[in-house]
C-alpha cells in the first residue's frame, strides 16, 4: 500500500488529465486527490475544488487527506499570460508560494512545479540550448518561470525543500486539450487534419520549437519525482529534450497519412513569442543525472494522434 498522498493542482487541464492517470495507476485512485477551479462533467475522483490563492483552503485539504506530495500545475500560460499580465503574475507566483510554504512548514515533503522553455528569451543561443546560458525572458510568462525557478532553489537551499522541476517544452496529446500556450498549433493541427484536412496556423512555416509527445513529459515527471534525492542534482529546472520540428515539417508528417493535408499560415502575436524561445534543447544534465531518455520521434508521435484523435 502507498504511504503517498498526492495532491494534484490544476488536474483539470492538459497535462493535470494525463497525469492523474498515470499517479493513479502508480500510487492507487484513493491517494490521489484531484483539484481544480473548474469542475469537470466527469470529473475524477477523489476530487477539492481549489483555488490555488485560497491559501486558507489550500491548508484545509492538505490536512484533511494527510498529503505529502503536491503536484502544482495551475498557471496562465503564454499566450494567455501575455493578455492578462498582472493576474498571470499574481496566479503563477502567489500559487507557487503557497505550495512552497507548505513544504517550508513540514506540511509536506516533496513538490513537483514545472517550468517552461519560455525561461529563455531572444538573447539565449537557439539551438540546442544548454542548461546554464544566458536567461532574458521576454514575455510574462517566461519571466514568472524564471522567478518560480529562483524560488525553488532558493527554498531547497535556504529551507531544505525538496522541490523539482521540469522546462517542458510544447506537450502534445490526444487525452486533453491544450489551455492557452504558443506551441498549441502542434495539437490542433491533428485535430484539424482529421477533422478538415487543412489547417491555417498562428505560426510561420519555419518557425521550429521544442516539443514532446505527452506520454513522453508524463514519464518525465514520473521518474524525475521518483529519483533518489541525491540524483536531482538541479533544484532549479531541468531542461528536457524531445521532438524539434516547425509547422511545415508537422505537416510533412500528417501528410504521410493524410496526402491530401494542406496548411496555411496567417502569424498572429504568438509568432513574437516562438521567436524568442529555443528551437531545441540540450539535456545532458537531465540524462547524466536520472537517466532521462525520450521515447518518440515526430513519425512515432503522428502516427499515435492520429490513430487515437476521434474526429469531432
Ligand atoms: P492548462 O491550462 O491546460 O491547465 C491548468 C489547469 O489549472 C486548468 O485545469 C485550470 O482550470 C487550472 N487552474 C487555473 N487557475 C487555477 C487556480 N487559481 N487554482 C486552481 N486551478 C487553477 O495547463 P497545462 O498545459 O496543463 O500546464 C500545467 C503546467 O505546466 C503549467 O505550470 C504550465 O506552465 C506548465 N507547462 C505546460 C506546457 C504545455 O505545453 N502544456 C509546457 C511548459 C510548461
Ligand atoms: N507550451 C507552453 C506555452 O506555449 C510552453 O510553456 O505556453
Amino acid at each position: 500500500m502507498s504511504t503517498e498522498r498526492i495532491l494534484i493542482i490544476g488536474s483539470n487541464g492538459q497535462i493535470g488529465l494525463e497525469l492523474a492517470e498515470n499517479l493513479r495507476k502508480l500510487y492507487g485512485s484513493e491517494n490521489v486527490i484531484c483539484s481544480d477551479v473548474r469542475k469537470l462533467d466527469h470529473q475524477i475522483e477523489p476530487f477539492e475544488s481549489l483555488d490555488i490563492l485560497d491559501q486558507t483552503k489550500l491548508y484545509e485539504i492538505v490536512k484533511k487527506y494527510n498529503i505529502t506530495q503536491v503536484y502544482l500545475l495551475a498557471a496562465l500560460l503564454s499566450a494567455t499570460a501575455e493578455k492578462n499580465p498582472k493576474f498571470a503574475w499574481d496566479l503563477n507566483m502567489n500559487g507557487l508560494f503557497h505550495v512552497l510554504d507548505l513544504a517550508k512548514e513540514g506540511i509536506i515533503n516533496k513538490i513537483y512545479w514545472p517550468s517552461s522553455i519560455a525561461v529563455f528569451g531572444p538573447s539565449t543561443p537557439r539551438v540546442n540550448t544548454p542548461q546554464y546560458t544566458v536567461m532574458e525572458p521576454n514575455t510574462i510568462y517566461g519571466i514568472s518561470k524564471q522567478a518560480g525557478e529562483r524560488y525553488c532553489e532558493y527554498y531547497h537551499q535556504k529551507h531544505g525543500v525538496d522541490v523539482r522541476s521540469i522546462r517542458y517544452p510544447g506537450l502534445i496529446g490526444w487525452k486533453s486539450a491544450p489551455g492557452g500556450g504558443t506551441t498549441d498549433y502542434a495539437v490542433h493541427i491533428y485535430h484539424e487534419a482529421l477533422k478538415n484536412k487543412t489547417y491555417q496556423c498562428f505560426l510561420s512555416a519555419e518557425t521550429a520549437l521544442p516539443m514532446m509527445y505527452m506520454p513522453d513529459a508524463i514519464r518525465a515527471t514520473i521518474e524525475l519525482m521518483e529519483a533518489p534525492a541525491e540524483q536531482v542534482k538541479i533544484r532549479s529546472s531541468y531542461n528536457l529534450g524531445g521532438i524539434s520540428f516547425n509547422p511545415e515539417e508537422i505537416a510533412a508528417s500528417i501528410r504521410k497519412h493524410i496526402p491530401s493535408f494542406t496548411i496555411s499560415y496567417q502569424p498572429d502575436f504568438r509568432q513574437a513569442i516562438a521567436d524568442s524561445w529555443p528551437q531545441s534543447i540540450d539535456d545532458t544534465e537531465a540524462r547524466n543525472h536520472w537517466g532521462w531518455k525520450p521515447a518518440f520521434d515526430l513519425d512515432s508521435m503522428t502516427k499515435e494522434m492520429l490513430e487515437n484523435i476521434k474526429p469531432a
